[in-house]
């Protein structure tokens, strides 16, 4: 059987997950994708810092760019622009696979990314980008490609949902909720991007620029956050019948001209309490999505944490490893792939 070299980049909650399961897990995963996924390395700043996951010494390296040169597949988790996006460029160059998590590298620069790497024939992947383990991107970019999406409204940052929703079932202040979320390991590295907005911001480009084929600069959503939200005002809403959630909009709009156009934007929505994203808690996301002929669907799920979120990178990587093992061929297994007999429960 083959074996394919994996690199990781970024050892954090979610990186520390993904070295986690492709340890463990890696009969399993070998037999989904008749290639051995070998975890080649862990790139980071310090290969002695504590992890999530009990994870070989070994395997840790501070030379990220000897390891991207040996790689088949390439997982960057480590956020940020720099050296995020270098590293991801050198990958593509190198003829690599890549699949990241990364969505402000992605909102600033997926589209110059997506380019590149289609120019050097590899594959970018990017599922746990947006909303965790909920796979919303493939759906949009594949699933209705058909078809003409007209809105996407969704809970997609869920640091924040965690914020809102103990504020609005507990009454605790914005300050307490904020350090349990970084605890539970939801929250960004800095979390002013979560309670700025910045973080839903980043993932509403991405579902605008996928949704409605078109390229959207995180820089061009209009985003407010929810440092200036107190606790009078999230008791003032639930008397009104509503709850406060942070919602990122992405949806066609005509221009002043009445040519195309759309509206993308962050912001604390008031919802009625009998929506059902106003049921939406602690840190799970939901995206509605509207199309012309589908109608409208939702979808659900853990969208922080590192568990969930190496859910769909895992997810990536097995796709994008199948398709690296049967090549051009337009099969969708490979002929090393076993499929066992599994015995059926009579019930
Ligand atoms: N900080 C992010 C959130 C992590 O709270 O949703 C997942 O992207």
């Amino acid at each position: 059987m083959k074996t394919l070299k994996v690199a990781l980049l970024g050892c954090g909650n979610v990186g520390s997950q993904v070295a986690r399961i492709l340890l463990e897990d890696a009969e399993d995963l070998a037999a989904r994708v008749g290639a051995r996924l070998k975890l080649a390395g862990i790139a980071v700043r310090n290969p002695d810092a504590p992890r999530e996951a009990d994870l070989p010494r070994e395997l840790f390296t501070t030379d990220a760019e000897a390891l991207i040169a040996s790689a088949d597949i390439v997982i960057e988790l480590m956020g940020g622009l720099e050296p995020a996006g270098t590293l991801v460029r050198s990958a593509i160059a190198h003829g690599a696979a890549v699949v990241t998590g990364n969505k402000a590298l992605l909102a600033a620069q997926g589209h110059d990314l997506s380019a590149l790497a289609e120019e050097a024939g590899v594959q970018l992947s990017y599922e746990a980008a947006v909303a965790g383990a909920i796979p919303i991107l493939r759906p949009i970019a594949e699933s209705l490609a058909g078809d003409h999406i007209t809105k996407v409204m969704g809970i997609v940052n869920g640091t924040t949902n965690f914020i809102l929703d103990a504020m609005d079932t507990t009454g605790a202040a914005f300050g307490d909720v904020l350090a349990e979320a970084q605890r539970l390991g939801y929250a960004e590295a800095d979390p002013t991007a979560d309670v700025g907005g910045h973080d839903a911001a980043a993932k509403a480009a991405i579902l605008a620029a996928l949704s409605f084929h078109t390229t959207v600069d995180a820089a061009d959503v209009h985003c407010e956050g929810i440092t200036s939200i107190t606790a009078d005002d999230v008791a003032a809403a639930q008397e009104a019948g509503y709850v406060i959630k942070l919602l990122a909009i992405a949806e066609r709009l005509p221009a002043a001209d009445g040519s195309d156009g759309i509206s993308v934007r962050v912001h604390p929505t008031l919802i009625p309490r009998l929506h059902p994203l106003a049921s939406v808690h602690g840190a799970f996301n939901a995206v509605f999505v509207e199309a012309e002929n589908a109608g409208q669907l939702m979808f659900y799920g853990q969208g922080a944490g590192g568990r969930p979120t190496a859910s769909a990178v895992l997810g990536d990587t097995v796709a994008l490893a199948r398709r690296l093992v049967i090549g051009g061929r337009g099969r969708t297994r490979s002929h090393d792939v076993t499929i066992p007999a599994l015995p059926i429960a009579q019930t």
